[in-house]
């Protein structure tokens, strides 16, 4: 029965083509090969001849360096490329009529609106926004999406399909995209500066550097899960760890001294101002 199930999985598989097999391409590429979607359903696109090979051979699907071929006769083309990139090659595509009208473009391009891509590829086809992060490439990332104003409930169902293998998938209105790009695109990399950080107290106080590390990591791991799974406000868990003239409540009197609450959220707000500079002027 399962295995049946497999097989009308296989038969019903929409053929995706990836243009862009960078860190996110390449992580959306093995999310969907681990999730079952058949090698023979997916191409990718690389700017390079050697990096095709050798894609080829890592990814086991076909990879070429024209993106026109690899678009044509696609039911998904995701571009995966830098927000210039995907601009300049959809331009292309659209100006060859390259994609059908029926095919679904994807874009995980900070800053590039629907209405961008859509102008670009020659107002044809319904174009859907999207923004993972690179926890996506252990699958354990999220992703949020945003129809354009072609694309339906159908064209959000088959986004959804592409990046749900690799974490949680949020629909969002799109004027809320560059912000998301700042917090959830942008976060992991504030949270690895958070990491160095403290596990550098714990080496300052003679823990090895190793142990340290991996000591904060499962700690905000364990913290971040506290929050999901519990569905408490972090307000409330930190009440919980602040005994009264305790040690964690000195310790938040020196983060509330280094101002640490208005410093992450400003680094949120100006990644996200940041992110909407990115595709140029809109
Ligand atoms: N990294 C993140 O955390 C993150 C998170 C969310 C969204 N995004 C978005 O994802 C997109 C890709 O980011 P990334 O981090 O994956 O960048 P990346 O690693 O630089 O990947 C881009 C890839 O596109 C290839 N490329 C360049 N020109 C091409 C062409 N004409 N045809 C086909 N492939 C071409 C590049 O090859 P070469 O290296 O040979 O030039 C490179 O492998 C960006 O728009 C970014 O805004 C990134």
């Amino acid at each position: 029965m399962a295995s049946k199930r497999a097989a009308s999985k296989r038969a019903a598989a929409k053929r995706v083509s990836v243009l862009g097999l960078g860190l996110m391409g390449r992580a959306i590429v093995e999310g969907m090969l681990a999730s079952g979607h058949p090698r023979r359903a997916l191409v990718g696109s690389t700017r390079t001849r050697e990096g095709a090979a050798r894609l080829a051979r890592e990814l086991g699907i076909a990879v070429s360096t024209d993106s026109g071929e690899v678009a044509a006769g696609a039911d998904v083309v995701l571009f995966a490329l830098k927000p210039p990139k995907t601009l300049e090659v959809a331009r292309e595509l659209g100006r060859a009529a390259a994609l059908r009208p029926a095919t679904l473009a994807v874009s995980i391009a900070a800053g590039v609106t629907t209405g961008q891509l859509e102008e670009a590829l020659g107002g044809r086809v319904p174009v859907v926004r999207a923004m993972p992060n690179t926890p996506c490439s252990i699958r354990r990332g999220t992703t949020v999406l945003s129809a354009g104003a072609r694309a339906g409930a159908a064209h959000l169902r088959t986004a959804r399909a592409l990046f749900e293998p690799l974490g949680r998938v949020v629909e969002l209105e799109e004027k809320h995209m560059d912000t998301v790009t700042g917090l959830s695109a942008s976060g992991p990399a504030f949270v690895y500066v958070i990491l160095e950080a403290l596990a550098d107290g714990g080496v300052a106080r003679g823990l090895p550097r190793q142990t340290a590390l991996e000591m904060a990591a499962q700690m905000v791991y364990g913290a971040a899960a506290m929050v999901l799974e519990t569905g408490r406000h972090p307000a409330s868990l930190k009440d919980d760890v602040t005994t009264p003239a305790g040690c964690t409540i000195a310790g938040i009197l020196a983060l509330e001294d280094g101002k640490i609450r208005s410093v992450l959220s400003r680094a949120v707000e100006i990644a996200a101002v940041r992110a909407g500079e990115l595709g140029g002027p809109r």
